[in-house]
């Protein structure tokens, strides 16, 4: 741990809901630095996470994010920007919650499969039938991300907009010494 840093800021939330784009405008805010999760594993394993999907299997997905936030749940002063399923680890969710604050951002299904439209880069909505996909997975991840008390529903709202929702919301917190 890095002493004298404040904690981390990390954003949790579903596919598409604005945590990349969010998250690089509030660390260029506030001084802090911005730090991508799924780049990062991306970075390290020299492929794609859609090839590790298919080549490694999500298990071995889930542990390299598993890892990955063991190591960034030791540093301070960062804002954290997860991939969509860290929730489905509770040891994940309790690590980052111990590095800092740790903000939810939501958005409804619609809004999901409109900005995701396009995207290929995502394995578990590959193929036919996104919306089908999108409405089971937020269905059994609902009770995850509900259990997160810091929520901010980016679905109507320009990223700007968001980042400030997000800084009213963390400034309203009692700041962690530990
Ligand atoms: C996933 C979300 C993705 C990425 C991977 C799995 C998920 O991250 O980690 O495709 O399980 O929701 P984003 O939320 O950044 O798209």
């Amino acid at each position: 741990m890095s002493g004298g840093l404040p904690g981390n800021i990390v954003l949790i939330g579903f596919m598409g809901t604005g945590k990349t784009t969010v998250g690089r405008l509030l660390a260029e805010r506030g001084s802090m630095k911005f730090v991508d999760m799924d780049h990062i594993i991306e970075e390290r394993a020299g492929k794609a996470i859609s090839r590790i999907f298919a080549e490694d299997g999500e298990p071995h997905f889930r542990a390299l994010e598993r890892n990955l936030v063991r190591e960034l749940s030791a540093s301070r002063g960062l804002v954290i920007g997860t991939g969509g399923g860290v929730v489905l680890n509770a040891d994940n969710v309790r690590d980052l919650g111990r590095s800092g604050k740790v903000v939810c951002l939501v958005a409804g299904p619609d809004v999901i499969l409109r900005r995701l439209a396009g995207d290929t880069s995502r394995p578990l909505l590959a193929g036919d039938d996104k919306t089908e996909k999108i409405l089971k997975l937020l269905e059994s991840r609902r009770l995850l991300y509900d259990a997160i008390p810091l929520k901010v529903d980016t679905s109507s709202l320009t990223p700007m907009e968001v980042v400030e929702a997000v800084e009213l919301l963390l400034n309203k917190q009692p700041t962690r010494t530990s």
